[in-house]
């Protein structure tokens, strides 16, 4: 068996909040966003309207809808988030309880910008080993609700936005469908990009403090927010951008090169490549890396900002909705992240 996507769906929420609004709350320029990052405006969710899981549901039913399914058919549930609507239970659970779905299982996934890929690699195992025909995997992120929009937090807020994409993966005698998938990580740059608290590492902080935002160790609250760390900014997510660059430059062209290698293709052979949309830099120092042309490869950080373990379901829906992707297409997507984690997978669409 192979494991065809069936239908895929985003959802984004209606407010479009540009680099001009930013700069009416923090030192920031438009110019200084668009250079860096080629963001021009991302989307808000709206409080009390959206969650990650509803968002979650709204590009699922899509996907559904898609693969001339519904709910009822989905066997198995795959969810990938850094911002779950609760620290627990998992937001999968919400998604099942949206959709009105009840008893299959439904795995959450934690590795950040790289969650979309592993949550097809694991659809995938478990389609070819038999055990599941329909599995839907989401990628949802609602981050506006965590960030830090004073000055301090700049480096980080700038580049941020919400949204949810999510995919059918279905069991098929077919030739086509997921090639091949690699899966990475590298835990000893955990700290470079990263949300601490709320958290139980009881304030022992094992990594590279050199590159701190904010003064001092920080604190432990076990999984309780105190007055010192609102104080300190140690509530928001840290990142050190420069060092995610670097790596994310070597890593997302080591990831292609593993699938192309592994199912005997080059990467003249992608038909359409969908970066995780970290940073518009990065996606063309990777294009100029491998060699393929603006045609080949599908952007569109410029509308949303990263967002996360959604952005490549987002951009592969609407790269396919735009006709970009056909049958027969030899589909590459790319990701890394925080942990740092990385990954590929290659599509026969
Ligand atoms: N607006 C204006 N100035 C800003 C700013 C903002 N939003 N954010 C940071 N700056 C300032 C810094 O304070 C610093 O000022 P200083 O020189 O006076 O100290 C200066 O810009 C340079 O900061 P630095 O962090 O070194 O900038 P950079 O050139 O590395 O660009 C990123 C910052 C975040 C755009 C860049 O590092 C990046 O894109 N990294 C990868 C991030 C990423 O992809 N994350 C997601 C991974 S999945």
């Amino acid at each position: 068996m192979n494991a065809k996507i069936a239908g895929i769906g985003f959802y984004v929420p209606e407010r479009i909040v540009t680099n001009e609004e930013l700069t009416e709350v923090m030192d920031t320029t438009s110019e200084w966003i668009v250079e860096r990052t080629g963001i021009e405006e991302r989307r808000y969710a709206e409080k009390h309207k959206d969650t990650t899981s509803t968002m979650a549901a709204e590009a699922a039913k899509i996907a559904i809808e898609r693969a001339g399914l519904t709910a009822e058919d989905i066997d198995f549930i795959v969810f990938a988030t850094l911002s779950p609507d609760y620290y627990f239970p998992g937001s999968g659970v919400l998604l099942q309880r949206h959709l009105g779905i009840k008893n299959i299982g439904c795995l959450d996934i934690r590795t950040q910008c790289t969650g979309f890929i592993y949550g097809i690699s694991v659809a995938d195992q478990y389609i070819k080993s038999g055990m599941y025909k329909n599995i839907l995997v989401v990628g949802a992120e609602l981050h506006s609700a965590g960030l830090d929009f004073s000055t301090r937090g700049r480096n980080v807020t700038v580049i941020f936005g919400d949204g949810a994409g999510a995919a059918v993966l279905q069991a098929t005698e077919e030739d086509k469908g997921i090639l091949t998938t690699n899966l990475h990580a590298d835990g000893e740059f955990a700290e470079h990009l990263a949300y601490f608290n709320p958290g139980t590492h009881g304030g022992v902080f094992l990594g590279d403090k050199s590159d701190l935002t904010y003064e001092g160790e920080p604190e432990f609250g076990g999984m309780h927010l105190t007055q010192e760390m609102m104080d300190k900014g140690d509530i928001f997510p840290h990142m050190n951008g420069r060092y995610v660059f670097k790596h994310a430059c070597e890593k997302f062209p080591a990831a292609i090169k593993e699938a192309c290698e592994a199912t005997g293709h080059t990467p003249d052979d992608i038909n359409m490549l969908i970066p995780h949309q970290a940073n518009l830099r990065i996606s063309q120092m990777i294009q100029l890396g491998l060699g393929i042309e603006d045609e080949r490869v599908y952007n569109n950080i410029q509308k949303y900002g990263n967002t996360t373990a959604a952005s490549i379901p987002i951009a592969l829906c609407e790269a396919w909705e735009k006709g970009l992707i056909k049958d027969g297409d030899l589909v590459c997507l790319a990701a890394f992240g925080s942990g740092f984690t990385w990954g590929a997978a290659l599509i026969r669409w």
